[in-house]
């Protein structure tokens, strides 16, 4: 996989080059190359940012500067747009807030560069999921766009969805950064780890959270079983496959089921074994429909 990065901050990113990481880089599994976004600008103070149209606080990310970078990385001449014409002023006028919502969604259609995928991170986006880690491991390319400031001009990712390539925007949670290079390097990590070859120990991939079913995992311990006075849970050093196997899943939709509610309500009833309903029972679910929903406790008898 080829990984480009723009951003103003091109060596936030060395240390991509420690670790599983760069020991991918070496073996030519992955090819990661960062870009600084101020090397596409012409004026004598490398500037990148200018203030928001309509008013407001801080500074956007000019889109000329954006653009000259990409369709340089991307391999897409300026002068070809092959964009969706602009729409006249009456046109316009009849556009619907949930058209314009609509046509905003960047649909991945990818007809110009397949196999790439142009990814920005954004605070006010889909959120980042282990699913859209999953589908991105596959792809052959993918460039990420950090923005900084208020972030980049939002017609730099139109833009290039309306030229076929497939373009995204991912929020990693519900918080704001000073800027995307964290998000960037939580989503390399996130997807990288799932390129076939990349993990020494591929099972490890398997067994862990948000993979397949939703559930938080179960905790992990390691040697010794008795640590400043505290136990590991007796069943995992019985000897019992079966039993740790189930202790494990117990604990997995115990600690689901109090801490992310939301996964468990995400589950298809029909893949729960009838250990696990029981234990989901237990837990104050009810599995009687295709999706478990929790229980409303019954009202007090008088
Ligand atoms: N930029 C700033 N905050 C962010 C977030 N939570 N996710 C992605 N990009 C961001």
């Amino acid at each position: 996989m080829q990984i480009d990065i723009v951003s103003v901050f091109p060596e936030f990113f060395d240390s991509l080059h420690v670790s599983l990481l760069g020991k991918a880089q070496d073996s030519g599994l992955l090819d990661i190359a960062t870009h600084n976004l101020r090397d596409w600008t012409h004026d004598v103070h490398h500037s990148v940012d200018d203030t928001p149209v309509g008013g407001g606080a801080g500074m956007v990310m000019k889109p000329e500067v954006w653009a000259e970078c990409l369709d340089e990385l991307l391999g897409l001449t300026a002068a070809s747009t092959g964009v969706t014409p602009e729409k006249t002023a009456s046109e316009k006028e009849k556009t619907t807030p949930s058209q314009s919502a609509a046509e905003e969604q960047q649909q991945p259609s990818g007809e110009s560069l397949p196999g790439t995928v142009l990814i920005f991170p954004n605070p006010s986006a889909p959120l980042f999921t282990q699913q859209a880690a999953t589908d991105l491991s596959k792809k052959q390319r993918l460039v990420f766009g950090c923005g900084r400031y208020e972030g980049i001009d939002a017609r730099v990712p139109q833009y290039y969805a309306q030229r076929g390539v497939e373009t995204r925007e991912y929020s990693i949670g519900d918080y704001v950064l000073n800027g995307g290079e964290v998000a960037v390097y939580a989503m390399i990590e996130a997807i990288t780890r799932l390129i076939p070859g990349f993990m020494g120990n591929p099972e490890s991939i398997v067994e862990e959270s948000y993979t397949g079913e939703p559930l938080l995992e179960h905790r992990q311990f390691t040697k010794p079983a008795t640590w400043r006075g505290i136990d590991v849970p007796p069943v995992l050093t019985s000897g019992d496959h079966g039993k740790v196997a189930r202790f494990r899943r117990d604990e997995a939709l115990e600690r689901t089921s109090r801490m992310r509610p939301d996964l468990i309500e995400k589950i298809e009833t029909a893949a729960l074994d009838k250990a696990d309903r029981k234990t989901l029972i237990g837990l104050g679910w009810e599995v009687s429909s295709t999706h478990p929903r929790k229980r409303v406790p019954s009202p007090k008898h008088q």
